[in-house]
């Protein structure tokens, strides 16, 4: 356990002395330290007091005071950097968080699986197409994914692209959240109602969209307009800390405060394959600010999860650590009650979140990997009633989503089967809910949430 290791021997590269899952397998380590290099010389991507002010938030949502949405593409993409993919990100996780605000009546910390999101934890280093062996692909931060045995050996120029394709995403994002801009709430006819008119949600979707509008005009008619802030919205980044190049080299200090901040995202998050604590990426996330998400599911220890959280965490801070469960709707009422008693025994202060998606995943008949909507929902329903019975709130979600009309998870209002799956699937890795599914799944989470979580 490298617990004993103390703070001032970290620094953003003493991760690499230690043992390294998900490495990819870099043909030339010198192309390698020099993408590092110079990477490190750009200006971060966000600062450090954003990335202290969510961590507030996420403090509070720890109290159940606010509520985490966090979601987005399961693989990131370099193409996805255009402005119809992120124009539609942003809408349906705005128009997710507007629905839940509404509906729960407390504010709504959306946190975006992007600008970053372009590494991906793999369990083969290869795999074969047709007759030959291909390395698999890892994340457009380290590969293509088109099937090209040239395109497919890891390229460190990547770790460069993925930082410029960051850059510009982060920077439409910021403009499209301006004053004025479409998230602008005295515009609903931007939140497109279209597509949901043939859905069953529909009129409560438009009454919310009313009386949203209603209550900002109100606002606007007694307070000065320089105290009313509906015109502006914050949206967060987060991604998987997986490829330790990329994090480390844009891992800076900031001046007049002390400690590093990971500054190409405001929360980087642990994957379930690569929190050992004996291994390098624990060892970097311990040294870094940033609020940190880490995934929880099988197989594990609840022991060991509570002695990393304490790692990750030496000083119990509010809002540093939000565990993020992935049982599976069928094993979460086998695993969560253990790990709540485990962490709240022991005194751990963490924001609990429930990723119903990575322990839901399965294959068609035809191989198609997909999900289902209503496991995706038992999973919910399910964590928020275990955190009730222990006394715990749930205050966050965790998805894989897109604002795009893709068919990759099964059912849903519209119903779709699994013989639909193959006219619009376009993940590169897991299957993300759509554009209704999403809104759909907010109107059921804060369904629940009103029933369970209110004190
Ligand atoms: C993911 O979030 O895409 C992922 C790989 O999750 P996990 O680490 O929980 O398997
Ligand atoms: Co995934």
């Amino acid at each position: 356990m490298n617990n004993d290791i103390k703070k001032a021997d970290w620094s953003p590269e003493s991760w690499r002395k230690l043992p390294i899952s998900q490495l990819p397998d870099y043909p030339d380590n010198d192309d390698l330290e020099k993408a590092y290099r110079e990477l490190r010389k750009y200006p971060p991507l966000v600062t450090s007091w954003e990335i202290d002010s969510l961590k507030k938030k996420l403090a509070s949502a720890s109290r159940g005071e606010m509520f985490l949405l966090q979601g987005g593409d399961c693989a990131e993409t370099f193409e996805h950097c255009n402005d119809g993919h992120i124009v539609k990100l942003l809408k349906v996780l705005l128009q997710m968080s507007f629905i839940m605000i509404h509906e729960m009546n407390i504010g709504v910390v959306r946190v975006g699986r992007i600008a970053g999101q372009y590494a991906k934890p793999r369990s083969n280093s290869h795999e074969r197409i047709g007759d030959l062996e291909y390395p698999i692909y890892r994340g457009d931060i380290v590969n293509a994914f088109d099937v090209d045995a040239k395109l497919r050996v890891p390229s460190p120029q990547r770790l460069v692209e993925a930082y410029h394709k960051s850059g510009l995403t982060l920077n439409f994002i910021r403009a499209l959240t301006e004053n004025g801009g479409f998230a602008d709430l005295h515009h609903p006819e931007y939140w497109e109602l279209d597509f949901m008119r043939k859905n069953k949600y529909y009129e409560e979707y438009a009454n919310l969209v009313n009386s949203i509008t209603n209550a900002v005009r109100f606002m606007e008619g007694i307070l000065p307009t320089e105290l009313v802030s509906v015109r502006q919205v914050e949206m967060f980044t987060s991604h998987e800390a997986l490829n330790l190049y990329y994090d480390s080299a844009q891992t800076r200090q900031s001046p007049h405060k002390t400690g590093w901040y990971n500054m190409s995202t405001h929360m980087p998050w642990i994957g379930n394959r690569t929190r050992d604590p004996k291994e390098a990426h624990v060892e970097y996330f311990r040294g870094i600010n940033n609020p940190i998400g880490v995934k929880v599911g099988p197989p594990y220890d609840v022991d060991e999860i509570a002695d990393l959280v304490k790692v990750l965490n030496p000083s119990n801070e509010e809002g540093k650590i939000t565990l993020i469960t992935r049982f599976g709707s069928s094993k979460v009422e086998e695993g969560l009650p253990a790990l709540i008693d485990k962490i709240e025994g022991r005194g751990l202060k963490v924001l609990w979140s429930a990723d119903p998606m990575h322990g839901n995943t399965f294959a068609t008949d035809e191989g198609i990997k997909t999900r289902a909507f209503d496991d995706i929902l038992s999973e919910i329903k399910k964590s928020f009633a275990i955190h009730k019975d222990a006394g715990t709130i749930l205050g966050g979600v965790h998805l894989e989503m897109t604002g795009e009309d893709v068919t990759e998870c099964v059912g849903g209002a519209n119903g779709l089967k699994a013989n639909g799956l193959s006219s619009n699937y376009q993940s590169y890795c897991d299957p993300r809910l759509n554009y209704e599914q999403s809104l759909e799944l907010a109107f059921l989470i804060s369904r629940e949430w009103k029933q369970h979580a209110r004190k």
